[in-house]
């Protein structure tokens, strides 16, 4: 028996959505169009997918019979050696990242999001639901779409007690992240994508399962983080979904949590965290393991096993570790000069500064504004806060001294945990559960469209330090040769071209 306790109910999510739209902040009765895509009249979210996938077949059918030879750009040596950096190489429709800008999520901004979801509460935060329809569909949706979202969600939420008899075999203490990857493989022997394979369903309907193990996979997570936490942290009494509250208001229901700030904190933390772009970590792992036909379950793990490295989700949790021994160091309101002196120590002991910097930003992350944001409304007093708020005025500075830092600017997980600490989710070891149940919203939403377009095995072609030696020898001597030529001819000595063209895979 998963509940060993059962506490609170919750509002609902028809009631407060019907409340939303009478206030006039809902996205009223027709769904917006963004780009190609048409609206759709129903609320089933399958049958509006089932109508997209013909014409975006047709659409990168003709992108690459039409332009499929074109290059795009060059391939420099720093790219193979620098992990790929702003290297082109894999399509990813539902979302894009602009260095200066930040995250647009099918083209809307956070702040556009934002005004323009559907929520919960009246001029509150977006509900994930509805993310979740504009990331399938390139649609806003109405309230109706997200709310039937939210109900499809709340059906397929159960969790089986076999997932709960592995977690309990594993050692104490494993890790919440570890938790949440071995939880998501106990899932696996459910999939539909798995057996469908299995009895030869032909490509064409390969995603249609996908969709399934999906929806489902997203549906359970958020019971399936609430066990973790806990079994982990309050001595394994369990608290039974709600059978009316939207997806993420029910994780932190069955987290035990009623606030409904928390509430309202969660929506917008499990929607900002969904998606960014494909190549970071846990997009780009999830991506690569799903190109091998591996199912829902298989390739969402193997990205979560990805998003618990520290230079990546596990930030968040390495923030409130960094933050905490400051404190304890500093004490609770340190000068600027003393945090200064704190951040240059963490660099002079070969140490990152969790929570600043990024691979592809060169701006403040807008996910963090939209924390600050939600900070400087709910909880404008929280000494923590107000701690991470100094911090901004001191540490890019320090940062930027090094001359090597790219982005000295904060990056979205320097400011989750203050907001997780306020609600008294201290626990900070399971920051990034939270952040994996979010990001299977975009990595799940593309891994759809990736079987529905028939995107092939990725197989990129690497090169050994000889190999790359040698293509520049090559390289050179050819310039070498062209600049004897013109000089010969007294023309003028071509521009030196220092690019490497990639040789094509050759298995
Ligand atoms: C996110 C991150 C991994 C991006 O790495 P990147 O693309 O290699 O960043 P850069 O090109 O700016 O790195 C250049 C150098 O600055 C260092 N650097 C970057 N951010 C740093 C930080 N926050 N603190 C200390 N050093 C940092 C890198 O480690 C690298 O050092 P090296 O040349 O000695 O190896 C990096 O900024 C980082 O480690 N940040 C802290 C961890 C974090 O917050 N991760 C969450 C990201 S959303």
């Amino acid at each position: 028996m998963l509940a060993r306790a059962l506490l609170g109910g919750g509002q609902s999510l028809a009631a407060t959505v019907a409340a939303a739209v009478a206030a006039g902040t809902g996205t009223g009765t027709g769904c917006l169009l963004l780009r190609r895509f048409a609206c759709s009249e129903t609320n089933d979210l399958k049958k509006t997918l089932s109508d997209l996938v013909p014409q975006q077949q047709e659409r990168l059918r003709r992108l690459k019979k039409d332009h499929g030879s074109r290059a795009l750009r060059e391939v420099t040596v720093d790219m193979v050696l620098g992990g790929m950096r702003g290297l082109p190489g894999m399509l990813w429709e539902t979302s894009l990242l602009d260095p200066e800008e930040g995250i647009r999520f099918r083209g809307l901004s956070i702040p556009e999001l934002q005004a323009r979801l559907p929520t919960a509460v009246p001029g509150g935060q977006p509900i994930p639901e509805g993310l979740l329809w504009l990331l399938l569909t390139g649609q806003v949706p109405t309230p109706e779409q997200a709310a039937s979202v939210s109900e499809e969600l709340r059906h397929r939420g159960h969790v089986p007690p076999s997932v709960l008899r592995v977690l309990d075999a594993m050692p104490p203490g494993t890790h919440p992240m570890t938790q949440l990857s071995v939880g998501v493989m106990t899932l696996q022997s459910g999939s539909h994508f798995a057996a469908a394979y299995r009895r030869g369903v032909p490509k064409s309907r390969h995603w249609q399962a996908v969709y399934e193990d999906s929806m489902d996979l997203i549906a359970k997570l958020p019971q399936l983080a609430a066990i973790i936490y806990r079994r982990t942290y309050k001595g394994g009494q369990f608290v039974v979904p709600s059978s009316s509250l939207d997806w993420a208001a029910n994780m932190v229901h069955m987290m035990g949590y009623q606030d409904p700030g928390c509430l309202e904190m969660m929506r917008m933390y499990q929607t900002i965290h969904s998606d960014h772009e494909g190549g970071n970590v846990s997009a780009h792992t999830t991506h690569l393991v799903g190109s091998a036909l591996s199912d829902p379950y298989l390739s969402y793990a193997a990205g979560m096993n990805g998003l618990a490295g520290p230079l990546h989700g596990l930030a968040n949790q390495e923030v409130l570790r960094w933050l905490k021994d400051l404190t304890a160091k500093l004490g609770p309101n340190p000068d600027k000069e003393a945090v200064r002196k704190y951040v240059e120590d963490t660099l002079a002991s070969g140490k990152v500064v969790p929570g600043y910097g990024h691979a592809v930003l060169r701006k403040t992350d807008p996910r963090y504004t939209c924390q600050r944001d939600f900070a400087s409304r709910y909880m404008p007093e929280y000494p923590l806060f107000k701690l991470v708020s100094n911090l901004y005025e001191v540490v890019p500075e320090v940062l930027g001294k090094t001359g090597k830092i790219k982005n000295p600017w904060p990056n979205v997980d320097a400011h989750s945990g203050v907001l997780l600490q306020y609600y008294g989710i201290t626990e900070e070891n399971f920051y990034t559960v939270l952040f994996g149940v979010s990001r299977a919203l975009g990595v799940l939403a593309q891994g759809v469209w990736s079987r529905a377009l028939g995107l092939p095995i990725e197989r990129p072609k690497s090169l050994t330090m000889s190999e790359l030696e040698q293509m520049v020898a090559q390289q050179q001597k050819r310039e070498q040769q062209q600049q004897g030529a013109h000089n010969g001819r007294g023309d003028a000595p071509a521009a030196a071209d220092s690019a490497v063209a990639a040789t094509p895979a050759t298995s």
